[in-house]
């Protein structure tokens, strides 16, 4: 080696601003157009959507094909079908029926503005919308037809009643119950952990992973995406409303099941810690380039939005 060794120190937040991007204007160009009788449906899935969120589940699916040494510009379709689901998560999580909250991504929530009808029908559309994206013909052109069967199984499944869908019924019944440790975890490891990890999984399945490496992904998906839900519980009783853009204090006046109320805010924190280091020691297998999601693990538990 001649003169100065140059080290390359992997700089989180650029990382982050620049794969937003490249998800939002994917998004932008992808999404439909509203126009004729249903443009509203389009309106309100554009207004959910396209309003600011960190876009933590397509950047870990990109990051986990990256570590890997994938093709990462071919998975963004599947990228951002994650993304649709998601966001359909979220209209539908802010209903009066469900946690009944005004403000999300620091805006008025998609019925607030749209009405009910029309932002349960938006939550519909992005929804099917994430599959109809993650398998149009002319954007998966470079990805194996069997690989995205498999990918789309498991995307379906984390997001349905073996996922989040299950973990949010759980966590709407068990409101005012007293719950143990166990359904707790069941709760938040589906309703939230479920897509999490599945997004890690699939960016390993179609960046063509190892089954060890593949193995290890899976696992620090799961404990990523628990982690994900115990820092969400702590956000909502010690996070700032202005920084969060959605309500803090929602889960007590709901009487949800979380972390704090369970455990207490400090044994609380300790478990994210021990979660985020489960986490990284699934990693250990993995060279430089698993860096993005080493630090994505970390800013997880030490965000304040
Ligand atoms: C909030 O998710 C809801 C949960 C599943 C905990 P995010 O914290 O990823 O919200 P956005 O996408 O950045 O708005
Ligand atoms: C929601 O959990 C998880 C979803 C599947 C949307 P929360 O109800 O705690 O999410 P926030 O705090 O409203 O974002
Ligand atoms: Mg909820
Ligand atoms: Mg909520
Ligand atoms: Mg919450």
């Amino acid at each position: 080696m001649h003169g100065k060794e140059i080290v390359k120190i992997f700089d989180l937040s650029i990382y982050l601003k620049k794969q937003q991007e490249i998800i939002n204007s994917a998004l932008d160009k992808w999404l439909p157009l509203p126009h004729g009788p249903s443009g509203p449906v389009v309106d309100a899935m554009r207004y959910s959507l396209m309003s600011g969120g960190k876009r933590i589940r397509p950047i870990l699916l990109i990051a986990a094909a990256g570590a890997t040494g994938g093709d990462q510009k071919a998975l963004l379709p599947a990228a951002c079908a994650f993304e649709c689901i998601h966001t359909y998560s979220l209209i539908h999580d802010d209903l009066p029926a469900m946690d009944n909250d005004d403000l999300r991504r620091g805006r008025p929530t998609c019925h607030k503005v749209y009405g009910e009808a029309i932002a349960i029908l938006a939550g519909d559309g992005l929804l099917t919308y994430a599959f109809e994206l993650m398998c149009k013909p002319e954007l998966t052109q470079n990805i194996s037809p069997l690989l995205l069967k498999d990918a789309v199984f498991l995307l379906a499944k984390a997001a349905g009643v073996s996922g989040m869908v299950g973990g949010q019924t759980a966590d709407i019944l068990m409101e005012g119950q007293p719950v143990d440790a166990e359904t707790l975890s069941f709760i938040h490891s589906h309703k939230t952990g479920s897509l999490i990890q599945t997004s890690v999984e699939i960016g390993g399945l179609l960046g063509k992973a190892s089954d060890e490496e593949l193995y290890h992904l899976k696992r620090y998906g799961e404990s990523l995406g628990l982690a994900f839900q115990i820092k969400d519980d702590l956000l909502d009783v010690e996070g700032d409303q202005e920084i969060l853009g959605k309500p803090v204090g929602s889960d007590n006046r709901n009487f949800k099941a979380t972390y704090p109320a369970l455990f207490g805010l400090k044994e609380t924190k300790r478990r994210a810690q021990e979660l985020l280091e489960k986490a990284l020691s699934e990693l250990e297998c993995f060279d430089d380039r698993a860096e993005p999601l080493r630090s994505i693990a970390r800013y997880i538990i030490k965000r304040d939005r």
